[in-house]
Parts: C-alpha cells; sequence; structure tokens
C-alpha cells in the first residue's frame, strides 16, 4: 500500500499533534495573552488518535512523529506510544519536544517505544532563552537533552530558529555546543505561518546566510553532505577541517515541496495537507459519524489526492487566519 499524491509523490510520513498546549510561550510560534485552545469534547481521544494512526500505517504511512504544542503534556502519552510502538508496518516513532519534560520521560519513551526526538533550542543564553519563550527556563532544556542522550533516544537532533538581532550572534555557539554534545544540529529559517509566524517575520535570515556566519566563525568552507541523514527536509554540510555536520532547513528562500513526503493531524483531527496552505479534512467528524475502517481509509486517500503542489508563503489569501503553528506541530 502507498499514499501517492496528483503529482506523483509518495507520502509516507505523518506528524501528529496531541495536544495545542504547550509549557513554553515562544513568541515565534504562540501569540500574547488571549490564546484559544480547543474546547475538551474537540480534541481526538487516545482511542482516536490511535486508531486513525493504525488506520494511516495500513495505507503506507511509515514514519510517525508526535508533536504539539508540547506532546509530553498529553496525559496517558506513553500508554499511545505502546500502542503505536507495536503496529507492524511502522517503521519510526519519534518526537518533537522543548525538552522541559525530557529529564523525567527519556527512559521511559525509548523503553515505550519512541526511537529519537527532535528538541527545540533557540539560545544557550538564558537570559534570550526567558524572552524568546517569554519566562522559561533554559537549564531544564539543557537537563532534558542530556537525559535524551543518555537514554539513547539516538539521534537527537536540534532545531534552532534562526532570528535577526535576537539569537543569531549564537549561531556557532550553538555549532560547538551540538558538536561536544553529539547532537545533529539544524538551523531553521523563521515561517510566516500563523499570527505568531507572521509577527516575526521581519527577523527572518534566509539559510544562505547563516551558512556565511559559520564559514566566517570556523574559516572554513562547507561541502554538502550528499549521504541521507534522515528523510526530512535539511540540507547537511561539513564543516571543512572538522567532524562536525550542520543542517539547515530552507522552507522559504528554498521550498523543497517537489519532495515533499508528509502530512500532519491536528489534535482535533483535521487532516493538513500542507504547512502553507489552509486545506485540510474533518476526520473527527467522519470518526464520530461512526465510520468504518474502509470509509476512513477513502476519505483519507481522496484528501491526499488534493494536496497542494506547494506551498505559498508570501500568499496571503492563501494562508489566511485559521492556520496556527501551535495547531500545525511545526
Ligand atoms: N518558523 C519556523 N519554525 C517554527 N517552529 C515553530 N514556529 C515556527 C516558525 N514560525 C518550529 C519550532 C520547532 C518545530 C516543531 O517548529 O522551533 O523546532
Amino acid at each position: 500500500m502507498a499514499l501517492i499524491d496528483s503529482f506523483g509523490r509518495t507520502i509516507h510520513y505523518l506528524r501528529v499533534s496531541i495536544t495545542d498546549r504547550c509549557n513554553l510561550n515562544c513568541d515565534y510560534c504562540r501569540i500574547d495573552g488571549n490564546e484559544i485552545l480547543p474546547n475538551n469534547d474537540k480534541l481526538l481521544t487516545l482511542e482516536e488518535i490511535g486508531r486513525l494512526i493504525r488506520i494511516f500505517t495500513e495505507l503506507g504511512i511509515e514514519r510517525i512523529r508526535l508533536t504539539g504544542g508540547e506532546p509530553l503534556l498529553r496525559k496517558n502519552i506513553l500508554t499511545l506510544i505502546k500502542e503505536i510502538g507495536s503496529l507492524p508496518h511502522l517503521q519510526e516513532l519519534s518526537l518533537s519536544t522543548n525538552a522541559l519534560l525530557l529529564k523525567r520521560y527519556a527512559h521511559d519513551l525509548k523503553k515505550a517505544g519512541v526511537s529519537r526526538v527532535n528538541i527545540s533550542l533557540d539560545t544557550l543564553n538564558p537570559k534570550t532563552f526567558n524572552t524568546i519563550t517569554r519566562g522559561g527556563k533554559l537549564q531544564k532544556v539543557l537537563d532534558g537533552i542530556s537525559t535524551a542522550v543518555e537514554a539513547g533516544l539516538h539521534p537527537v537532533k536540534i532545531n534552532m530558529v534562526v532570528m535577526k538581532g535576537v539569537n543569531d550572534n549564537e549561531v556557532g555557539d550553538m555549532v560547538e555546543y551540538a558538536r561536544t554534545h553529539g547532537l545533529i544540529l539544524r538551523f531553521i529559517e523563521t515561517m510566516p505561518v500563523g499570527d505568531a509566524g507572521k509577527q516575526v517575520s521581519a527577523r527572518y535570515i534566509p539559510a544562505e546566510e547563516i551558512l556565511t556566519m559559520i564559514k566566517e566563525r570556523f574559516a572554513a568552507e562547507l561541502i554538502p553532505v550528499h549521504q541521507k541523514i534522515g528523510s526530512g527536509p535539511a540540507r547537511y554540510y561539513q564543516i571543512v577541517g572538522t567532524k562536525a555536520n550542520i543542517g539547515v532547513i530552507s522552507a522559504r528562500s528554498r521550498h523543497f515541496c517537489d519532495t515533499c513526503n508528509r502530512m500532519r493531524l491536528t489534535s482535533t483531527g483535521q487532516l493538513v495537507l500542507c504547512l502553507g496552505h489552509e486545506d485540510r479534512k474533518d476526520l473527527r467528524t467522519t470518526i464520530r459519524e461512526g465510520a468504518t475502517d474502509v470509509q476512513l481509509k477513502e476519505q483519507i486517500q481522496e484528501a491526499v489526492y488534493l494536496k497542494p503542489e506547494s506551498h505559498q508563503f508570501d500568499n496571503k489569501d492563501i494562508l489566511g487566519a485559521t492556520h496556527q503553528m501551535t495547531a500545525l506541530g511545526g
């Protein structure tokens, strides 16, 4: 079985947001104050999530990533992970987290079937961290990262959203940190997704500039790494003369839509076909109307066929108001 869209792309990766709540409040992801969380009755239950994920794997999804909000805030997440971890067609189960709760959870996650984690870390400066996250404590994240490494959630990947005037002076320090801790580091361009993402658009730095900063800091050339690292959209480079590899995710300056292999499921059961389009299929209503597995599979296959060819971040008519990063999971 395979899910193939109308442009011939095989979709084998699903990101599943299991809560919109977060224990940080990053300014490029959340607007401050009057945030509206979905009503509890709209949230998929763990049983519904488990069932949908099983169905997706039967249709050809091979890799699942749990996201949020912060996924570790969802109650009984380990039960869900054990259930997903035992699905016969699944090749990889991973998690995107801010690491605040990893000290407590990393070993259990590994035991329950999570193979690896991606961690958001934008700065190594406690003050800057506190500002970006509107109140977060950096040390807890650093402790969480150490525990993830110790628990063997390998490889631990770090995502840094690079922002002009905020943390762009730390690109080189982050390379050093990642290298000494054995982490894979990826630099992400800010995306104008959601109200918060649009608000911080002015801080956008293109990947090429980030690469130039690294060349200057290490007085070294960067050579592209051709060997495949993960199946995500990052382009990797080796810093010549060191063993360090770094990745860039240039969703804005150089999009990678022609190799897109993914879809997203929100915590309220909306199947989102593209990060840069509002198009979505409401699977919650379908499931709650009593659809059989076969009916759900038909709906999913129809939706996949509607996946757009590429995102259009700069087209305001397309990227409307319902699309919020907090519900899309990055
Ligand atoms: N632009 C780029 N990346 C973002 N993320 C959240 N909001 C944005 C944005 N506006 C990233 C987080 C995390 C991932 C899940 O999504 O930094 O690493």
